[in-house]
């Protein structure tokens, strides 16, 4: 399958004039003689403006996917649904789970999703849950649930359940969105709260593949352990793939690392930034 995958919202934007920045994440999956599928659409305030500056038509998105519950993945569904007409809307069935960032001060805010399924679905969202590997659309995949299995990916402390701080939030409902092409799969991460290489192992598995052609998204190795990125850099040295093109939750410091460990690979995935297979 031929395929365009370009990157919609990011935190950081590159040369296309008019663009905008946002922490959070969505990318427009555009397969040659197929609809295209929306993966994830920011926190609302640049998904549709940076579409229409890049000429993307959001009216044709006929497929969401929304890759966890976190505010900055999910609150450009509502101003999507409104201006562009019902979509249905593929995600696990726990994205609607209360989550809280509790700092180290005990200061917590609330960064689930910023709308509630109701008003989602009065605006036209047909919700399609489900927490399994299954296909959504011919060669376009979604992981399911990813199981945790590496000794070293511990992922972000600071996610609760609650205010309290009682209980940590794993982000079970994490998933990625994997895109079969004709040089090798091509993987789009949310914020990968699973861990990199949980998911790229649950790709394998359930795909019976390994040949990665390219991994794009947020890596969340920007608020993981120094302990988790270095054994993650181990393990992606030994893994082929031709980009590793990461982005949002990966931030600048883990991104400059990359860069520096993995030249040949590694590039920042900011809005505009485009591959076509
Ligand atoms: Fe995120
Ligand atoms: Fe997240």
């Amino acid at each position: 399958m031929s395929v365009r995958v370009t990157i919609l919202c990011d935190n950081s934007v590159g040369p296309i004039s008019g663009t905008l920045g946002e922490h959070g994440f969505a990318a427009l999956v555009e397969p040659e003689g197929g609809e295209p599928v929306l993966f994830d659409t920011g926190q609302g305030f640049t998904l549709l403006h940076n579409a229409r500056r890049m000429g993307k038509d959001l009216t044709r998105v006929g497929k969401v996917v929304l890759s966890h519950g976190h505010f900055d993945h999910t609150g450009g569904l509502l101003p999507l649904l409104t201006e562009c007409g019902g979509k249905a809307v593929y995600a696990h069935e726990g994205i609607f789970a209360p989550r809280h960032r509790v700092k180290d001060t005990g200061e917590c805010y609330p960064i689930g999703i910023p709308h509630e399924r109701a008003v989602l679905e009065a605006a036209g969202a047909l919700f399609d849950l489900s927490g399994s590997y299954r296909e959504i659309a011919p060669g376009i995949a979604l992981t399911g649930e990813v199981p945790r299995v590496t000794p070293f990916e511990s992922g972000d402390r600071g996610l609760y359940c609650d205010c309290s701080g009682q209980e940590h939030d794993t982000t079970p409902d994490d998933q990625s969105l994997v895109i079969e092409t004709e040089k090798g799969l091509v993987i789009l991460l949310g914020c990968c709260h699973a861990g990199l290489i949980n998911t790229l192992e649950h790709v394998a598995y359930v795909t019976g593949r390994r040949d990665i052609y390219a991994v794009i998204g947020g890596s969340h190795l920007g608020f993981c352990s120094r302990e988790q990125f270095d054994r993650t850099v181990e393990v992606l040295r030994g893994m082929v793939m031709r980009k590793l093109a990461l982005s949002h939750c990966t931030g600048f410091a883990a991104s400059a690392r990359l860069s520096r460990e993995m030249p040949k690979e590694f590039q920042a995935a900011m809005v505009g930034y485009t591959l076509e297979i």
